[in-house]
């Protein structure tokens, strides 16, 4: 087995390592389809303490919990045919359900922060499958970053963004999809969506019928997702959306055409304009141009179709958090 001081390269021997440091109340840190998460058994409340120390996360922020399938969900959270529908359809895949959680689902109270719901995924990795496999329970899992920064899509940045906070980096090389997670609220009197990601809102829609987008909070409105308050994804320099003028020294990201001028440095999201591909390579663009020699960073335009939704949103966020 490869050690490189806590990240240790996927393998039988890593993942049962991984279970049991688990079973002890460690922070495991290991790859979804979406971004990388960092885990805990969602039973343990010191466990899941140690996440929102390790994270510098606010605790009025509640965690995703994951979970092998749709069988053991059902002991977390109360489905009705809506949910069951989705989860027949979505998992394992890139979707959290937000449920009313049951009484008896052995959760730790801090995983909900307070409220009487439950966010629920089993993801699509396999190496997040063999995990929830041979650990045997529900892992509390946000993305493995700061409160704050960009989400991680590889071990590397793991490491980089939380140091040796987390007790073991599982390394399954870099995630496919890159984009965080769709969280669709479904407890109030209508579907909502709390955040887009790689299950489109189209999608959704084929099975639920129209769904109330509350993934930006109005501003006289009470956010729907604790998550919505906190500042997000958001690189150190400034970052400037839907540009086609690029000024002096700012690094350009570019989706399909690439920039007519000069630029300092270019990077492109997805030379062919692919929604899809442009998802997967987001985060780790804007961490790689995140460096204080650039004035800041320059988006191209994203088309607002699919996922393209997703990047669209942690673009804007990203771009907000220098305004205030
Ligand atoms: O793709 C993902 O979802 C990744 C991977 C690791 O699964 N996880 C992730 O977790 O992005 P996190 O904690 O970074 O984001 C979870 C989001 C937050 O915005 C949080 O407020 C929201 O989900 N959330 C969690 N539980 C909730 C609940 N009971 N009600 C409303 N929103 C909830
Ligand atoms: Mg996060």
């Amino acid at each position: 087995m490869q050690a490189l001081g806590t990240t240790l390269t996927a393998s039988d021997e890593a993942i049962s390592m991984a279970a049991e440091y688990l079973r002890d109340g460690r922070l495991v840190a290991f790859p979804t389809e979406t971004v990388y998460g960092l885990g805990a058994d969602a039973r343990n409340d010191d466990a899941v303490a140690r996440i929102f120390a390790a994270k510098d996360r606010p605790s009025f922020n509640p965690l995703i919990v994951h979970i092998a399938d749709l069988a053991g969900a059902e002991t977390l959270g109360a489905f009705n045919n809506l949910a069951r529908s989705l989860a027949e359809r979505f998992w394992p895949g890139p979707l959290s359900l937000v449920l009313p959680r049951l009484p008896g689902s052995g959760l730790s109270l801090l995983v909900s922060a307070g409220l009487d719901t439950v966010a629920l995924r089993v993801p699509a990795h396999p190496l997040a499958q063999d995990l929830l496999a041979r650990f045997g329970g529900p892992i509390a899992a946000p993305s493995a970053n700061r409160a704050g920064e960009v989400s991680p899509t590889t071990a590397a940045h793991v490491a980089d963004s939380l140091g040796d906070a987390p007790d073991l980096i599982l390394d399954g090389g870099e995630c496919t999809v890159g984009l965080e997670s769709t969280v669709i609220d479904l407890c109030g009197a209508r579907p909502a969506i709390l955040r887009h990601g790689a299950v489109t809102r189209e999608q959704l829609e084929k099975i639920l019928g129209p769904i109330e987008d509350a993934s930006v909070p109005d501003a006289d409105q009470k956010p729907r997702s604790p998550g919505q308050i906190a500042k997000h994804y958001a690189p150190s320099i400034p970052l400037r959306i839907d540009v086609s003028d690029i000024r002096p020294n700012e690094a350009f990201v570019a989706f399909g055409e690439p920039p007519k001028g000069d630029a300092t440095i270019v990077r492109n999201l997805s030379p062919s304009g692919d929604v899809v591909e442009a998802a997967a390579r987001l985060f780790a663009t804007l961490r790689e141009l995140d460096r204080p020699e650039y004035a800041g960073i320059a988006v191209a335009p994203v088309p607002e179709t699919g996922i393209g939704r997703a990047i669209n949103d942690r673009l804007r966020r990203a771009a907000a958090a220098h305004k205030d």
